[in-house]
């Protein structure tokens, strides 16, 4: 397939899964208990080896490649933001900088976010920013609970707080994902399509430079940053890392 010839997720589903309110509210009622991996833990811990426990924190899940982290933390120099993938391969592809010119204000991770998300809850983290960029769509109908919001770690991104922001070139995802956000909000989310004239990542780019319509929710948790939430809720909007 060439560069610019990427496809719109194909789906038989063509609006909001008929299943998908039910496994929300399942999922906001019983308490996700899936024990931890080590392999998470020790994630955790390597990702705030460099932080100072002050700098607000932005999170990059499933980050792929990285290159939408390293445009995040040039936006917000005074962030600390880390970049989640399972992927080792991806994450350790060349970046399109050496590394002396890379901010020193990112970590790359490579974890589970099934954990992840949960154990930076449960060290009482809250991100100032959250990225979810592009996450696999899992169009097929029977893999519902395969996309983030139908997953029952889905309750987590919520409590983590701060500017949540989704992007996704299959409109039925960012539908489904305002809607289980807006069951555990208690609000209607709003989301729409726009067009990324800097692409934050490569995934964008393909999609972009093959004509396809971009969809994205963008949506201020509230909560306090950092750790034990001393911080203000972060409203900063720098130009660079957003379209
Ligand atoms: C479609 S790619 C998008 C990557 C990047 N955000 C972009 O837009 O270029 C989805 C990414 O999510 C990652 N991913 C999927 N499930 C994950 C999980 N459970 N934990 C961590 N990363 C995951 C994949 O490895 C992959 O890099």
């Amino acid at each position: 397939m060439s560069y610019a010839n990427s496809r719109i997720p194909s789906s038989a589903q063509q609006g909001v899964h008929e299943k998908l309110a039910e496994r929300v509210a399942r999922h906001l009622r019983q308490p996700f208990r899936k024990p931890f991996a080590d392999y998470n833990r020790a994630a955790l811990a390597l990702s705030l080896e460099g932080w100072d426990g002050h700098a607000p924190l932005i999170l990059d899940a499933g980050c792929g490649v990285g290159h939408s982290t390293i445009q995040i933390a040039r936006a917000y120099p005074d962030h600390w933001v880390i970049g989640v993938d399972q992927s080792a391969d991806r994450l350790n592809r060349r970046k399109p900088y050496p590394d002396a010119l890379l901010p020193t204000n990112l970590v790359f991770v490579r974890a589970d976010l099934v954990d992840y998300w949960r154990l930076l809850a449960e060290r009482g983290l809250k991100l100032a920013r959250h990225y979810i960029l592009y996450p696999n769509p899992w169009p097929k109908i029977g893999h519902l609970t395969r996309r983030w919001h139908a997953h029952p770690v889905f309750p987590w991104i919520p409590k983590l707080g701060g500017v949540l922001e989704c992007r996704s070139n299959w409109r039925v995802y960012i539908e489904e994902f305002a809607l289980a956000l807006g069951m555990a909000c208690g609000r209607q989310i709003a989301w729409e399509p726009f067009q990324a004239e800097v692409p934050l990542t490569p995934f964008e780019r393909k999609y972009r430079d093959s004509g396809q319509t971009l969809f994205r929710l963008r949506c201020d948790l509230g909560g306090e940053t950092g750790q034990g939430g001393n911080g203000p809720t972060m409203q900063t909007t720098t130009a660079g890392a957003q379209q």
